[in-house]
């Protein structure tokens, strides 16, 4: 591995935010999308949201009539001004600079966060789980989604560390190359570690995404 690849998570979503939702654009996936969505919208139905790594606010949008509120967070003002310029979100949602690793603290009934769960290293998703847990309380609904690798389509791993975390090097559109941790967990990956933290853990599985819900403890 080329040490000059690696890459901070939160500098190459800076970096990615202008593009970032050309992947939402994939023909082949929207049929997976249209679904995901359908089923997040009655997931989350009158729900106080809390919203981690929210980027560009893709999903905020497609679930901003259905919750009661939503406070939106993510590490990067990029992303954010993004998700801000909607006009569908504008005084609908309050945006917050966060860390999902240092949560703001609400009476939340709901945290969500999309595609996030992936570019969480193992070691750090005890300490990410326990975060939601204090920023929203017992009893919350928590609601995963990210990717299922799907083989021909997902960008190929191209190293897997000592704790088994799955990398993928990535190309921006001004050519530069970074490399990021992109885990696909298993279903039974997901229950061990989630099971710790959460109860009544209901995973679902499509072509090229899968969605966790759970109650915390
Ligand atoms: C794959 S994107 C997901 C964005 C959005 N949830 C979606 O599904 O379209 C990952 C997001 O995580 C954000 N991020 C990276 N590191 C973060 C951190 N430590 N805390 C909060 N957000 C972070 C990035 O800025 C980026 O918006």
């Amino acid at each position: 591995m080329n040490p000059k690849m690696q890459t901070n998570l939160a500098e190459y979503y800076a970096k990615r935010a202008p593009h970032y939702e050309d992947i939402y654009q994939l023909a082949h996936r929207q049929s997976d999308l249209l679904e995901l969505t359908e089923r997040l919208r009655q997931t989350i139905d009158n729900r106080n949201v809390l919203e981690v790594a929210c980027g560009t606010g893709y999903w905020t949008e497609r679930f901003v009539g259905h919750a009661r509120h939503i406070v939106a967070t993510d590490i990067n003002t990029a992303v954010l001004d993004i998700a801000k310029a909607k006009p569908a979100l504008e005084n609908r949602v309050d945006f917050t600079i966060a860390d999902a690793f240092n949560l703001p603290e609400g009476d939340f009934d709901a945290c969500v966060a999309g595609f996030w769960w992936s570019h969480v290293k193992r070691s750090d998703q005890s300490s990410f789980l326990t975060g939601v847990q204090k920023a929203c309380g017992s009893g919350t609904l928590l609601v995963l989604f990210d990717n299922c690798y799907a083989e021909g389509d997902s960008i190929p791993i191209a190293r897997t560390d000592l704790d088994g975390n799955t990398y993928q090097i990535r190309t921006l559109p001004d050519g530069t190359r970074h490399e990021i941790v992109k885990n696909f967990p298993t279903d039974s990956a997901l229950r061990k570690k989630l099971g710790s933290h959460a109860r009544d853990i209901r995973i679902t599985r499509q072509r090229y995404f899968w969605m966790l819900t759970c109650l915390l403890r």
